[in-house]
């Protein structure tokens, strides 16, 4: 399949967007993007340090500035951080070139997914779970700007992946 536009993938930590990115590029025969990671690699630094020697509203000012970029790609996949289309103006740039695909998980899902690692600052707090009902609750009205939502409980890499070609290839 010969897309035009981006695939945009956002969600929440732990919903997969960066192992389904890869796939669906693999799948499409087109690159991947992760924001976060061309973010580390052009802090030299990893997301945890940035938001500890930084802070958040640093990061958030370096997450804009990467996604204005990404969102003039033409027929990639690009994966976002979850917080990044919080701002109107990121989700304003990626509509633009791309259609935009939610991943949705449970919080348990998405617990047993990011409890192994401490690579999210935003989720090194005690009480994870009630942490990550809170965010999700906060940012529902954001992720429901989503042009597409794909629930991922109980499904593999690929099986997203192949629900996303489907329902992608079937749009006009
Ligand atoms: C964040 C999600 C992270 C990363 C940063 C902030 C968020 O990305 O951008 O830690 O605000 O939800 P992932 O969603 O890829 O984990």
């Amino acid at each position: 399949m010969n897309i035009k536009k981006n695939i945009i993938l956002t969600g929440f930590m732990g919903t997969g967007k960066t192992y389904t990115g890869r796939a669906l590029a693999r799948r499409l025969g087109t690159n991947f993007i992760d924001t976060d990671a061309l973010i580390e690699k052009e802090a030299g630094i990893p997301i945890s340090e940035i938001f500890e020697k930084f802070g958040e509203t640093r990061f958030r000012e370096l997450e804009r500035e990467v996604v204005k970029r990404v969102s003039a790609e033409k027929g990639m996949v690009i994966a976002v951080g979850g917080g990044a289309i919080v701002n109107p103006d990121n989700l304003a740039a990626l509509k633009r070139n791309g259609l935009i695909i939610n991943l949705t998980a449970s919080p348990e899902v998405i617990l047993s997914r990011v409890e192994r690692n401490s690579d999210r600052p935003l989720l090194q707090v005690e009480d994870k779970v009630g942490k990550i009902k809170e965010l999700l609750e906060k940012r529902a009205p954001y992720y429901e700007k989503a042009d597409i939502t794909v629930n991922t409980d109980g499904k593999t890499t690929e099986q997203v992946a192949e629900e996303i070609l489907r329902i992608v290839s079937s749009k006009p």
